[in-house]
């Protein structure tokens, strides 16, 4: 989801690669080599092809219930796959943008997690990704750690394309009300990712869409802008809904250091999300 935009994005000023796992390309504005970060081999060639200044690592397992039933593809894909790509890019002097997640933190406060802030994550995603980051930041100087949270795109399946169709069809769905972030426009992200790689201010940084909202004030928010009748929205907890992995309540990334240093805040999530809806 976030590769293909980001591809589309950056093709507009850079020469960009985008590497696809299993999948084909659907749009023409990249080109497009095939790569598996499990493997170092892979990735030294896809190197070798495009000779890149920097790489933007966006594969990950991002199947949060996966992750937790499968702890070991979460920590091969994750973790380890991670690390081959920040070797990979210190041996061929690259810089590395890695895109990390809310879900390294633990959700038990109530107030904006800021980049300094601990990290300490409940569940198998989040730990591999938290690992993921450790390795980022021990072999590498030049990078950037970027955590992000609650992505949607057109270029994917995602929670609001699963609310909107739901609510278009009539069928009642079920949305959480104790989980609050911050709904993230891919568009947005990868126009403040273009930002940041030209800044030299390395580390970790935080880039959401401005505003918070719960799972089903999203969903509220997605009915209205469609017009559609929210009473199909039914509010749960989210331990009713009886996922495998536990999730964390309450996780608003504070985006003050991409503020400070890139000199704007990304637009509120509703704008974000109106023009993701009209398009
Ligand atoms: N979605 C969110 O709400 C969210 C929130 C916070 C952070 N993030 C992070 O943002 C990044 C992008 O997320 P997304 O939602 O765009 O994810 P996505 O749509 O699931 O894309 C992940 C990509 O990683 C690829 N991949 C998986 N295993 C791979 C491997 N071994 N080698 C190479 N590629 C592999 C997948 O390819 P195949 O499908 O072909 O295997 C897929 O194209 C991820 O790092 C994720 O952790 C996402």
């Amino acid at each position: 989801m976030l590769g293909a935009e980001l591809c589309r994005v950056l093709s507009q000023e850079h020469e960009t690669f985008g590497m696809l796992h299993q999948s084909q390309p659907g749009h023409t504005w990249a080109s497009f080599i095939h790569g598996d970060i499990t493997s170092r081999e892979s990735l030294e060639q896809v190197i070798e092809k495009t000779s890149p200044e920097w790489v933007i690592h966006t594969a990950a397992w991002t199947d949060v219930d996966g992750c937790e039933s499968n702890t070991e593809k979460a920590y091969v894909v994750n973790a380890q796959g991670t690390e081959n790509v920040a070797q990979v890019c210190r041996q061929n002097n690259i810089g590395l943008v890695y895109i990390s997640t809310d879900y390294v933190f633990d959700g038990e406060r109530d107030t904006p997690y800021t980049e300094k802030d601990t990290p300490n994550p409940i569940n198998s995603y989040g730990k591999t990704k938290l690992i993921g980051e450790q390795a980022v930041q021990s072999d590498l100087d030049r990078y950037f750690i970027v955590r992000t949270a609650w992505l949607f795109s057109e270029f994917s399946e995602n929670f609001v394309s699963w609310v909107a169709q739901s609510l278009q069809r009539g069928d009642p769905i079920q949305v959480a009300v104790d989980q609050t972030g911050s709904p993230t426009y891919c568009k947005d992200l990868a126009q403040a990712l273009a930002k940041l790689v030209k800044a030299t201010e390395y580390g970790v940084y935080h880039i959401v869409n401005s505003g918070t909202t719960t799972r089903y004030g999203f969903a509220r928010e997605i009915a209205r802008q469609l017009e559609v009748d929210a009473e199909q929205l039914i509010p749960i907890r989210f331990e009713q809904l009886g996922r495998v992995a536990q999730r964390p309540q309450y996780i608003v990334l504070a985006p003050g250091r991409f503020e400070k240093i890139c000199g704007y805040m990304p637009r509120v999530w509703q704008d974000a999300l109106a023009e993701y809806l009209s398009a």
